[in-house]
């Protein structure tokens, strides 16, 4: 059903995006590629075009998803990949074989345990993981979702640029909302860092036009048997814009308690969501809190560089440098708060807005 909530995992739930998803599974199936990156703002799609897309591909994966346990650190690495390794191996006995030659883990039936927790043994792993897929003549794919966590664990980019220079056995795939954090981990512009020129195929996940958000919530609401009015579509649309996350909870509560309470709801429960994401942002950047929040404030309706520099120094009250300026906007748009489109800044997701109303 379009309008379940949560992560989509099958084809049959997963509207539109047919290009990026036969892209996907192409390069997913392609040996030479050695490593694909989706990329795209909170809430575009990524995670369910990534279970969507490893499901369709039939490949075995180990999936790592850095929100899975809720805020991440750099020590759930081992826990995250004991329940993935779990999993693959309940369905490849002869996994087991390769696993159990590890030192460090520990393997109870199909469950397995790091009971060393430290590099040697995270490596000693994928190079068994590598060797396996080799033997069985398939890649195997390891998946990172909000890959740019793990830049929190120590060289985690060196263990990957590792995987990919010398495991062609495995694949790496790399998803990520905060897009500049996660360039900055692949070491895009800087020619020291681990990752840096090995060739990537990435795909970006954008919003839905007006046209294709419509064409979502009545086909959404044809699925789930419910009449809905063309003037409340397009209300919907006018305020949760082509986000595929707010347009399936405000079709998921529509087609519960109506479409006026389902859009209260959806905005309700979407800008709290908001409010927690940007306070993990502000709380590292505390001095700055002010004028981050006035910056997003302004960008209400998108503007230039020079108008948000006019808007902020008269809504400050005092004089903000250029180099200051142009960190903030640039950390806003790293972070996936804020957008930089045809040279005009934009929030990134209509509830941003709706969340900084709530904060001071
Ligand atoms: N193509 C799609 N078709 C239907 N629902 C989708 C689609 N993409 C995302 N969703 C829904 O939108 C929400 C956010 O999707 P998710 O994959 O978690 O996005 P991201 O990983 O980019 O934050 C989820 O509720 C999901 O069910
Ligand atoms: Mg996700």
């Amino acid at each position: 059903m379009y309008f379940n909530l949560g992560v989509k995992r099958s084809k049959q739930d997963f509207f539109n995006f047919e290009s990026e998803l036969g892209t996907f599974v192409r390069e997913l199936k392609s040996v030479e590629t050695r490593m694909i990156v989706i990329k795209g703002i909170r809430r575009a799609g990524k995670s369910s075009l990534l279970r969507v897309g490893l499901a369709e591909s039939k490949m075995p994966y180990l999936l790592l998803d850095a929100r899975a346990l809720g805020p991440f650190s750099p020590d759930q690495i081992y826990d995250l990949l004991a329940g993935s390794l779990s999993e693959l191996m309940e369905k490849h006995r002869t996994l087991k074989k390769f696993l159990e030659r590890v030192k460090g883990l520990s393997i109870s039936g199909v469950e397995i345990e790091f009971v060393s927790r430290g590099r040697p043994t995270l490596v000693e792993v994928l190079k068994k993981m590598g060797a396996w897929g080799e033997s069985e003549d398939k890649q195997v794919v390891l998946a990172l979702d909000e890959a740019q966590e793990f830049r929190l664990f120590p060289k985690f980019d060196g263990l990957l640029a590792h995987v990919y220079d010398y495991s062609t056995g495995l694949k790496l795939v790399l998803s990520g909302s905060e897009v500049g954090v996660l360039d900055e981990f692949l070491g895009k512009e800087k020619a020291k860092a681990p990752l840096f020129g090995r060739p990537c195929f990435e795909i970006k996940m954008e919003r839905l036009s007006k046209e294709k958000a419509g064409e979502f919530l009545i086909a959404g609401f044809e699925e789930s048997k419910k009449k809905a009015k063309a003037d409340e579509i397009s209300e919907a649309i006018d305020v949760f814009d082509g986000s595929m996350g707010w347009l399936t909870s405000y079709g998921y509560h529509a087609s519960r308690v109506g479409h006026k309470k389902a859009i209260e709801k959806t905005i309700q429960e979407g800008a709290k969501l908001v409010e927690d994401e940007l306070e993990s942002f502000l709380a590292i950047r505390r001095q700055a809190r002010t004028r981050y929040l006035s910056i997003l404030k302004l960008l209400s309706s998108p503007l230039t560089w020079s108008e948000v520099k006019r808007g902020l120094m008269a809504k400050l009250g005092r004089t903000i440098s250029d180099k200051q300026l142009s960190h903030y906007l640039h950390e806003l748009v790293d972070y996936g708060f804020a957008i930089n489109e045809c040279n005009k800044y934009a929030l990134a997701d209509p509830l941003v807005a709706r969340a900084c109303l709530r904060m001071r």
